[in-house]
């Protein structure tokens, strides 16, 4: 099969190309409608068929000659821990936490948030509210306090569950302190709050709305799966714009397992009874779709680490999982590969192990860059596929289809648009651009299945925020080209999103936070190119007059009050104050220029600068 002859079978008939992937699923009730169009003119996939995610993934699985094959493989280094369940366990374990949730009053549509360290009850929880078509939301695990409330006013979840701690290579991170501040601080109060406890630490369920998870699940009877519409909601992801407001992508059941199944034989070239491995975190969009979700509807083995790349004990500790579960297909972020690089620069622990069983490395969150491209090439001689994705779309709009027909790699580029994305490149009068011409990288409608089809609860900000910019196209945020060869290269984030170790965050929330500090008159944070995890956010202030406290000290206190507000994971840690920012005359802040000066790229001083020298200060601090 050729990539050509696919792509053109989807391009011809949208609607066929997708009934043809849907019937490889097991659904209650089949569509009728496989694309509809609601009163407010988004587009819908299967919104009619009767279907359970959970039954697709688990039950299905079980009745059809799986049951005793190993589903999910939980390996832990930081607890010296590695457990399988076979499909049929891990049924039987998401109907009885289903059934402790249906205990608790979660019925149909009612939200939940995981705010959850990676173990498997994580995942089980996740299927748990699937199973009873409840929406779930999951909070990645090094967001503080805060960053939790707002989701949890925004969700509004009856239900939290959670875990005592998670574990950062040998610190034990308390969660539920960091879920009482969160509720205290949310004007909106979960019913119950469901914790696991685990033996590195005990959490305190003395509040009348706390559960102890184990003894609620034992109480529990199994739950069935509730029947849902595909256009049901699965979940909502909350992810960073532009501004402190994350957004809530939300995720409609039917269409999210058509194209999860899809993927898995098309992008990765993995066949039911593999071993598929994701190491990502349950809090992100690769980890709810690539540990959670696909390799499970796809009949395959899915691995969920509790570890880091390095450091659980050392560099090789990726191969040891390979060679360990006969992982046939790798997916991180470039950032792991580039600290196992650091660490291990001639791949040498790779050696001590049997690493045959893996056929190829698989990379996304941020650009794979050439050199780490290169590495793994070098050092591996395996087939390196650079996934370009967002949240939004839940998996990736462009890639080699390695199951279908590979094509030659270009380091740096995301290679072909996946069956399923009309990817243009548009101008900004929405005008397409021809080869080697940059502009914004737009989708033209409709997106093709798993794709958000609003913001939880703000219909206008999807509109305008998405679809607002150039009409008929969905609008990614991200810059980048055509080559002449129809390869797409992804140059990067057209507004204030950055990408920090694979975490998507908004620098806009941060200058939010820092603006509000008594000592700051203004302020401006950039990405700034960082070797290891790809940017590194850079603030820079100007401080009011007659301030006290040395300049050494507000920066201190800066650098923690955004780890207070947003988490460690902000990995904010260098501000610079200045005495003024770079602006134009009518006092727009010169990001994009202060964030070219900073990483050496080239420049043009914009005609409209209100001083020129406010930019010879900003490159004074870079050398
Ligand atoms: N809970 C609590 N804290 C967390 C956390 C979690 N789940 N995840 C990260 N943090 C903390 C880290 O401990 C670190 O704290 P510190 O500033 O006190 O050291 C901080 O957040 C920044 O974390 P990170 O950016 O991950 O940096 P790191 O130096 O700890 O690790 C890597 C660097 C490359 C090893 C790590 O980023 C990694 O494994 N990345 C894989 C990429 C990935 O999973 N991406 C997801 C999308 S595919
Ligand atoms: P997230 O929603 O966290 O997955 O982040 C999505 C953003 O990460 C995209 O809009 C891009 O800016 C960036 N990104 C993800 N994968 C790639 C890739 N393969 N190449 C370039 N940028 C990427």
């Amino acid at each position: 099969m050729s990539y050509q002859k696919e792509f053109d079978a989807f391009k011809q008939n949208p609607e066929a190309f997708w009934k043809k992937q849907a019937d490889a699923l097991p659904w209650f009730k089949e569509a009728k409608n496989i694309l509809s169009e609601d009163e407010h003119g988004i587009h819908h996939w299967f919104a009619d068929a009767e279907m359970n995610t959970s039954y697709m993934a688990l039950d299905h699985h079980v009745e059809n000659g799986r049951a005793d094959q190993a589903a999910l493989i939980y390996d832990s280094p930081v607890t010296d821990t590695k457990r399988t369940y076979t499909f049929r366990e891990l049924r039987d374990e998401v109907a009885l936490c289903a059934g402790m949730l249906k205990d608790l009053g979660v019925t149909k549509g009612d939200r939940v948030i995981i705010y959850m360290p990676m173990i498997p009850e994580a995942a089980i929880a996740m299927y748990a509210c699937a199973r009873l078509g409840a929406i779930h939301s999951v909070v990645f695990g090094g967001f503080a306090a805060p960053e939790l409330a707002v989701r949890i006013d925004d969700a509004t979840p009856k239900v939290i569950l959670s875990a005592s701690c998670g574990i950062e290579i040998k610190r034990v991170i308390e969660y539920k302190p960091l879920i009482d501040s969160a509720i205290e601080i949310a004007e909106h109060k979960p019913e119950h709050c469901v914790v696991f406890q685990r033996p590195q630490a005990t959490a305190d369920l003395s509040h009348p709305r706390d559960i102890d998870w184990k003894q609620a699940v034992s109480k529990a009877q199994a739950a069935d799966c509730t029947p849902v519409r595909g256009d049901d909601l699965l979940y909502i992801l909350y992810t960073s714009g532009t501004t402190g407001k994350p957004k809530g992508v939300i995720r409609e059941n039917g269409g999210h397992a058509v194209a999860l199944k899809y993927s898995m034989k098309a992008i990765y070239n993995i066949d039911p009874g593999d071993v598929y491995w994701a190491a990502s975190d349950v809090g992100w969009v690769v980890g709810h779709s690539y540990i959670v979700y696909a390799p499970l509807l796809h009949g395959c083995t899915t691995v969920m680490y509790e570890g880091k790349p390095i450091m659980t004990p050392d560099a090789g500790a990726f191969w040891r999982v390979i060679s360990e579960h006969k992982v046939r297909g790798l997916f991180t972020a470039p950032t792991a590969y580039r600290a196992i690089k650091k660490e291990d620069p001639n791949a040498d622990l790779a050696k001590k192990y049997d690493i045959s069983c893996l056929e190829a490395f698989y990379s996304a969150g941020e650009r794979l860059d050439p050199a780490t491209f290169e590495w793994l090439e070098e050092n591996f001689k395996l087939p390196i596929v650079d996934n370009w994705w967002q949240t939004e779309t839940g998996w990736a709009i462009a890639s080699n289809m390695m199951g279908i027909e590979v094509k030659p790699v270009k380091p740096g580029s995301a290679t072909v648009p996946c069956p399923g994305f009309d990817v243009r490149i548009l101008d900004e009068n929405s005008k397409e651009l021809g080869p080697n011409e940059q502009g914004d990288i737009a989708v033209k409608l409709p997106l093709p299945p798993s794709c958000l089809t609003t913001v939880w609860g703000d219909l206008e900000r999807f509109k305008t925020g998405y679809l607002g910019t150039h009409d008929g196209y969905y609008t990614s945020g991200d810059g980048g080209f055509y080559d002449e060869d129809g390869y797409l290269f992804v140059m990067g984030r057209v507004d204030d999103v950055i990408n920090v170790a694979g975490h998507r965050l908004s620098t806009g929330e941060m200058e939010e936070i820092i603006g509000k500090h008594d000592a700051i008159a203004e302020c401006a944070v950039i990405g700034r190119d960082d070797e290891l995890k790809g940017q590194m956010p850079t603030g820079f202030v100007v401080l009011k007059n007659d301030i006290e406290s040395s300049e050494d000290e507000i920066s201190a206190e800066l650098i923690a009050l955004v780890r207070e507000k947003i988490g460690a994971v902000a990995s904010f840690k260098e501000v610079y104050v200045v005495p003024r920012l770079p602006k134009t005359r009518s006092g727009k802040i010169l990001r994009k220029t202060m964030r070219q000066i900073f990483n050496g790229e080239e420049y043009m001083v914009p005609s409209t600068i209100e001083d020129p020298n406010s930019l010879d200060e900003i490159k004074a601090l870079k050398a």
